[in-house]
């Protein structure tokens, strides 16, 4: 099932985030070039009811429809600060709680930032593997930034060019996805 929207999901577990803010631009410009709406959710939208659920059913009903919304999106862009070389560990929590089969062929875009750059395979060592669990269809390009390269809040062109990279992956990805749904539908 989708909800033609894409979604961002940040693991932050503070604000102000510029993984947050990261994440909900690159969700915006996939919006823009698939022609859907965007939502983008943190870490701390869920709320209190995160940390101590064992499953889906322990959260209070605004985590449980924003979980809903992250499942059922056309495809998320998914980011995560850097912590000690990984996503933070609520990140890990929201996936432990979902179904493996809940993700199954969603298109992702990966993204992490970090204090440096000696981390920034954490996209590739950490992220890319949680989503081959869920057999997503994560785009071949990921993006790490580090503070440095972020200008008041913008992303250097370097960055831009991969945001571009792994956006056109991602369209086309959810492109071929909206043809196959329109086969299976006749
Ligand atoms: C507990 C903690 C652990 C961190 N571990 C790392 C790390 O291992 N590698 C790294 O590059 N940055 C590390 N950082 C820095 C954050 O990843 C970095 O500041 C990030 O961009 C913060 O994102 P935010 O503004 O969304 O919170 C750590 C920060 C904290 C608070």
């Amino acid at each position: 099932m989708s909800n033609n929207l894409i979604v961002g999901f940040s693991g932050n577990i503070s604000r102000p985030s510029s993984t947050r803010r990261f994440v909900e631009s690159v969700a915006q410009s996939l919006a823009a070039q698939t022609g859907l709406e965007q939502v983008t959710f943190d870490v701390e939208d869920l709320g209190a009811s995160l940390a101590s659920a064992r499953s889906i059913s322990d959260l209070d009903t605004a985590a449980r429809t924003t979980i809903r919304t992250i499942v059922e999106a056309t495809a998320l862009v998914i980011g995560s600060p850097t912590y000690k070389g990984s996503y933070t560990g609520l990140f890990k929590h929201v996936f432990d709680l979902l179904d493996p089969a809940d993700l199954r062929g969603k298109p992702i875009i990966l993204t992490a930032t970090g204090g440096g750059d000696r981390h920034s395979l954490v996209v590739e060592h950490q992220l890319r593997p949680l989503f081959a669990f869920f057999e997503a269809f994560v785009t071949p390009t990921a993006i790490y930034a580090s503070g440095r390269d972020f200008t008041d809040g913008s992303p250097s062109p370097v960055i831009q060019s991969r945001v571009k990279q792994a956006l056109d992956e991602a369209a086309l990805l959810v492109g071929a996805k909206s043809i196959s749904s329109a086969i299976a539908a006749e």
